[in-house]
């Protein structure tokens, strides 16, 4: 049974969500609220920074001055994006340290997107277009998520994932115009990328243990499904003005609903990746642990200097 001042602070919390308010750190959640928030921020945070790895894989060979330039803006923002977003998760009590770790120990998830390789520099560009494209559907509604921390730090995210869809979809208008080997390029990217997108989304509604109690809590805004509509939606008539195939001959509009009807992606697959068996999950992984481990040194001079820091005030006045 509950005592009064708990039914008092869980029927605050409830009363938040309805009026569609924010909690902040320092309200009463639920448990099992606090839990959600943190595996899918950690995850999200994750996501940014094994994201890195695909793209960063070009940058030594991008073909001019001015790719490599956007390409390295383009991943140093995902750098700050999982930085914005570990902060966010701190405020519910997990240390960056202890995400950190998790991650490298296979006990926190990141997207399956991430575990496919990168095979050409139109990938560089397919990338920004249809996985920062997809990112942004399912980004833009969490603007608005139920958890304060969370949804301030995904309104600059949103901003800068808009600047990443187009200039993916810069680079592969740029080969379209190009040389017949580069439309192929192009296309062989999209055949490639095109279901993993889809995969972003998360698994069909039906099969998605965790979206009604999370839509109830206002942390998820629309479902899988919904959100994998709107991209498919989005995305068609961008393909069209660059020219090319999206690889579903199904795919057509529907008038009745509104929308267009598409093939959904071998969802065996995704269970496959998102259990550690996709083309390049060890890699991401193993990567991600051997820069930690050679960016220890970094972490102990930041905090030696940081006590330095604190102790030198005090050092400095019984010297006067
Ligand atoms: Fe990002
Ligand atoms: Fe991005």
């Amino acid at each position: 049974m509950m005592t009064a001042p708990a039914q008092a602070e869980e029927a605050s919390f409830e009363a938040t969500l309805a009026r569609h308010d924010r909690i902040e750190p320092r309200d009463w959640m639920p448990e099992r609220y606090r839990a959600t928030l943190v595996r899918q921020i950690a995850q999200h945070a994750h996501s940014e920074i094994i994201g890195m790895q695909p793209e960063g894989a070009w940058i030594t060979r991008a073909p001019s001055l001015r790719r490599k330039a956007i390409l390295l803006a383009k991943v140093q923002d995902e750098a700050g994006h999982g930085l914005y977003l570990y902060s966010a998760c701190e405020t519910l009590g997990v240390s960056r340290q202890e995400l950190t770790e998790k991650l490298i120990e296979g006990k926190q998830k990141y997207s399956s997107i991430f575990n496919y390789p990168t095979l050409s520099y139109a990938d560089v560009g397919t990338i920004g277009w249809l996985v920062d494209g997809a990112a942004i559907c399912n980004q833009v509604p969490l603007c608005r998520t139920s958890y304060g921390p969370y949804g301030r730090a995904m309104i600059r995210v949103c901003k800068e994932e808009s600047f990443h869809q187009r200039q993916g979809f810069e680079l592969l208008a740029t080969m379209m115009r190009g040389t017949d080997a580069q439309r192929a390029m192009v296309q062989e990217s999209v055949d490639r990328f095109w279901w993993p997108a889809l995969m972003m989304f998360g698994p069909p509604d039906a099969d998605s243990s965790h979206t009604a109690q999370s839509m109830a809590w206002g942390i998820k805004r629309d479902t899988n499904d919904e959100l994998r509509q709107k991209f498919v939606d989005m995305t068609v008539p961008q393909a069209r003005a660059l020219g090319v195939t999206l690889p579903d001959p199904d795919l057509v509009w529907n008038d009745e609903k509104g929308g267009h009807d598409f093939t959904q992606p071998d969802w065996a697959e995704f269970r496959d990746v998102v259990s550690g068996s996709g083309p390049c999950n060890a890699q991401r992984v193993a990567h991600r642990r051997r820069a930690h481990e050679d960016g220890a040194w970094v972490r102990e001079a930041a905090s030696a200097f940081a006590r330095r820091q604190q102790q030198e005030p005090q050092q400095q006045e019984a010297v006067s």
